[in-house]
């Protein structure tokens, strides 16, 4: 079926996981839109480019399939920047084409922060996934080191950097982070990923009797 499914929601909140998984579960393919951003920062800083400056447009249309595969887009250094250009009215206008694009033929499950909103406002499902910022602060620690125990002063540090970004991509202007007054709100605090997945599709099933 071409089904295109958006999923959104604020950092680390468990919607790359849940639209990767969703994708696969649908045979549709996925595209994760915040590594276009992390790309376009990483791309700028090869080029002696500050991501907070307001260059990015050029690095956007200029971006290329194996930018995104780089090993280094999530790092610290990239989460900021990609919070700075995503910012950028020109660079989202470049990316909008691409995502458009990648949708349209078969349709796909996205994640990002304005994929119901902006992206595909007509999508035809679409997900909001959201958790407690302490929750949030200790799947990305544990997304970045593993399931060590992580010392609390270090899991205190990630949730204001979490929170800041979030703030950035809530307030800003253009395309800010928000739920699709259509979408579907998923709070995961108390639930893992395959209990996100089972949910999600039990959504989907009902949605159109697959
Ligand atoms: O994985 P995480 O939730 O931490 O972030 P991400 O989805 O990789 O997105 C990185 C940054 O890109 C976000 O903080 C946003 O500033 C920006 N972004 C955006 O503005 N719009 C999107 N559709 C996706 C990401």
């Amino acid at each position: 079926m071409r089904l295109i499914i958006a999923v959104d929601g604020p950092a680390a909140a468990g919607k790359g996981t849940l639209a990767k998984a969703l994708a696969m579960a649908l045979g549709l393919p996925h595209l994760d839109t915040g590594l276009l951003y992390r790309a376009v920062a990483r791309q700028m800083i090869l080029s002696g480019l500050d991501p907070a400056s307001d260059d990015g447009e050029q690095t956007a249309h200029a971006l290329q399939p194996a930018d995104l595969l780089r090993d280094d887009l999530r790092v610290p250094e990239i989460d900021r920047g990609a919070s700075a250009v995503a910012t950028q009215t020109p660079v989202r206008a470049a990316l909008l084409k691409r995502q458009r694009e990648f949708a349209t033929a078969s349709g796909a499950v996205i994640d990002g922060r304005d994929i119901g909103t902006v992206v595909f406002p007509d999508a035809d499902l679409k997900f909001f996934v959201t958790a407690s910022a302490a929750v949030r602060a200790l799947r990305r620690y544990q997304q970045l080191h593993g399931v060590a125990k992580p010392d609390q002063a270090d899991l205190d540090l990630l949730a204001a950097e979490i929170e800041a970004r979030d703030r950035k991509d809530a307030e800003r202007p253009v395309s800010p982070l928000r739920q699709a007054d259509d979408a579907i709100l998923v709070e995961t605090d108390h639930l893992d990923a395959q209990a996100v997945l089972a949910h999600a599709l039990s959504i989907v099933k009902t949605r159109f009797a697959t």
